[in-house]
């Protein structure tokens, strides 16, 4: 038998219908239509109002689609891992309820928590457990209510973020297709520069810390910014040097979605034509855990077996990282 190599087989996604526009934005923070798509390239995010509703309505909805396209029986399913930074709550984990929502009723499931690398470091949890021989169906979903945690009189993070969540099937293959090589990093220092500081064992929630709003994401946005252009950009361009990729083989390449500028200084470093950049970023914003599959459900039709795909994200923690995959399917 042919080594098992672990190949996305299905994906899915989900974004509400509540759309808030830059205009919008303009009446609610000091802001600008003409700052916010010059300086991150976002025009729309998608927002789930219905307070009733947690992540786990995104992430729900994303796995059920993902289930109903490929037409699996969700029994079938042996884990489920939820990346997410906004769980429905601190205990039990979201994945659970998830996994046990959309009839995964055989599955264990656990959430985890890397910020916008969840879903990076996800597949290569997922692709561990299928490459080993120990599970056949691990389904990642990528999940994020980013409006639960942002403070919408803040300007620096608002324009920012959105809601949504995608999911991707991994499965073994036997033609040497799917997951090829990673490199997964982070480091502590960010936890200064992008953080929520309070509900956690350190500040545990008081009336002091709601009324400080030490709830909500805040953040640094400029050294973000610095330490995301040049980790990106070099952990992409070491796994292509170390797998002999150059911009005539790699096929697409599928980031984090930040911030364009930041997609860009990943891409220029790879030497990548815009085609093979694939960019959502406008219509959702920064979707949090939810860009990698969320890109991958939008442009699935353009995928093609054999094709070289680059992962690459960068995220708060700081956590970031780069995955070589050979995408597996023609839809
Ligand atoms: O998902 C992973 C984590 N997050 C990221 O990767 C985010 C990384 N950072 C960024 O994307 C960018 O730093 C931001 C989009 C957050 C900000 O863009 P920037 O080009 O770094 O702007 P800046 O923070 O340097 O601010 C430039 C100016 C400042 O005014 P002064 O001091 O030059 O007068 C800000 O006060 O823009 C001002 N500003 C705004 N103006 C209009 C900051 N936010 C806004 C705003 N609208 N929303």
């Amino acid at each position: 038998m042919n080594k098992i190599t672990a190949a996305i087989t299905a994906v899915g996604a989900y974004v509400p219908d509540d759309i808030l526009t830059n205009k919008m934005l303009e009446k609610m923070v000091d802001t600008n239509e003409e700052w916010i798509v010059s300086r991150t390239g976002i025009k729309e995010r998608r927002i789930l109002k219905d307070p009733s509703k947690g992540t786990s309505y995104l992430a729900i909805m994303a796995a059920q689609n993902l289930i109903d396209k490929k037409n699996i029986d969700p029994k079938e399913i042996d884990l489920v891992i939820l990346a997410t930074v906004s769980p429905d709550m601190p205990v039990a984990a979201t994945a659970v309820h998830v996994a046990t929502e959309i009839g995964a009723t055989n599955a264990f499931a656990y959430d985890l928590q890397a910020a916008c690398s969840g879903f990076l470091y996800g597949m290569s949890t997922a692709s561990a457990y299928i490459e080993s021989g120990r599970y056949k169906k691990v389904l990642v979903i990528g999940a994020d209510k980013m409006s639960s945690i942002i403070d919408y009189t803040d300007r620096t993070t608002c324009i920012i973020f959105g809601d949504g969540a995608g999911a991707a099937l991994f499965e073994p293959n036997y033609e040497g297709l799917g997951f090829q090589d990673e490199i997964l990093r982070s480091d502590g220092i960010g936890r200064k520069s992008l953080r929520i500081e309070a509900g956690g064992s350190l500040l545990p929630p008081t009336e002091d810390t709601v009324a400080k709003k030490l709830h909500y994401v805040t953040q640094d946005g400029k050294t973000v910014f610095k330490y995301a252009v040049s980790n990106m950009a070099d952990v992409s361009e070491q796994i292509m040097k170390r797998n002999n990729l150059t911009n005539k083989n790699v096929n697409w390449l599928v980031a984090h979605q930040a911030n364009q500028r930041i997609v860009s200084a990943t891409s220029n470093r790879m030497k990548l034509e815009d085609e093979k950049v694939l960019m959502n970023i406008e219509r959702y914003g920064n979707t949090t855990s939810a860009t990698l599959p969320l890109l991958l459900n939008d442009f699935e039709s353009k995928l093609k077996k054999g094709d070289n795909i680059i992962f690459a994200t960068f995220g708060g923690g700081f956590t970031w990282g780069s995955i070589y995959l050979k995408w597996a399917y023609n839809s």
